[in-house]
């Protein structure tokens, strides 16, 4: 993993706005994954921009989001699919019908999983995941004690989750929902690059784990150390409980060269 560490949340969504930017000059017709939530703004507003300037276009790409809510009303502004596109896909040109999500409100959770899984696989793969991680570790909605391999599934969301999500549901616990239907740790870490974004004080622990612990699924995001293309970009405080931070630091910038894709 290569670890990017910034000053300012707006510096790392101009990173991951460049990856992405990368991928599809070269690769007009790829594959981007998409993370719901707060994390990711900052690049999505960079990429709103660049599209909207003609820099940037996604009129023949495909985006997979991650994960999404049981059970909440089709509606409901908090649905990640209507979140997503309230945040990033409203600002941007990829064709509605190329925009896919997992289906929360399935009658067979589990069969709508499946297919979500295939029709990530048919299409290609995802070529490049943008990931936030939760302050218990989790990538997507895989909470500790997951499989490393799972696949896209229904699952149960902790309390610390659900508590953490609150704030988007009038600060109530009891108004988020309990289950999701989430990417597999198996499936996310098929795609061809992670770009994983985070900033805070609250998410220093998980990042500490993520970076330096051992891989466990005590803390779901250390599978990402046995990716073979996975970026960490964070700011200061989010970077606070880490060991080596000068070494992170230097390698950043010593690794410009064949990184090739950052202006950060
Ligand atoms: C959302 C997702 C989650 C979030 C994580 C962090 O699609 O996959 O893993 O990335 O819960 O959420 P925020 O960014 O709101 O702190």
């Amino acid at each position: 993993m290569k670890i990017g560490i910034f000053p300012d949340d707006d510096t790392i969504g101009q990173v991951a706005a460049d990856f992405v930017e990368d991928l599809f000059t070269r690769q007009p017709q790829a594959n981007l994954g998409l993370a719901t939530g707060s994390s990711p703004l900052a690049t999505y507003r960079h990429l709103i921009e660049r599209v909207s300037t003609g820099r940037l276009s996604f009129a023949q790409g495909q985006a997979f989001t991650l994960d999404e809510y049981v059970g909440l009303d089709p509606q409901h502004p908090e649905r990640y699919r209507n979140v997503i596109y309230r945040d990033f896909l409203s600002g941007v040109d990829f064709p509605a019908e190329s925009v896919h999500s997992p289906d929360g409100n399935a009658d067979d959770l589990a069969a709508a999983a499946c297919a979500y899984d295939r029709l990530i696989a048919d299409a290609g793969g995802v070529d490049l995941q943008i990931l936030g991680i939760g302050s218990d570790g989790h990538i997507a909605f895989n909470e500790p004690g997951e499989s490393f391999k799972s696949r896209t599934h229904p699952g149960v969301l902790t309390n610390q989750t659900r508590q953490d999500n609150a704030r988007f549901f009038g600060s109530d616990i009891n108004a988020v929902p309990t289950h999701c239907v989430t990417q597999g740790l198996g499936t996310i870490m098929e795609a061809r690059r992670l770009v994983l974004v985070a900033q805070g004080r609250a998410k220093a622990r998980a990042i500490r784990e993520l970076v330096e612990g051992a891989v466990s699924i005590r803390w779901p995001a250390t599978i990402m150390q046995m990716h073979p293309d996975a970026w960490v970009l964070i700011d200061e405080d989010a970077a606070s409980e880490l060991d080596m931070i000068d070494y992170y630091r230097e390698v950043w910038e010593k690794s410009r060269h064949y990184r090739g894709v950052c202006s950060g």
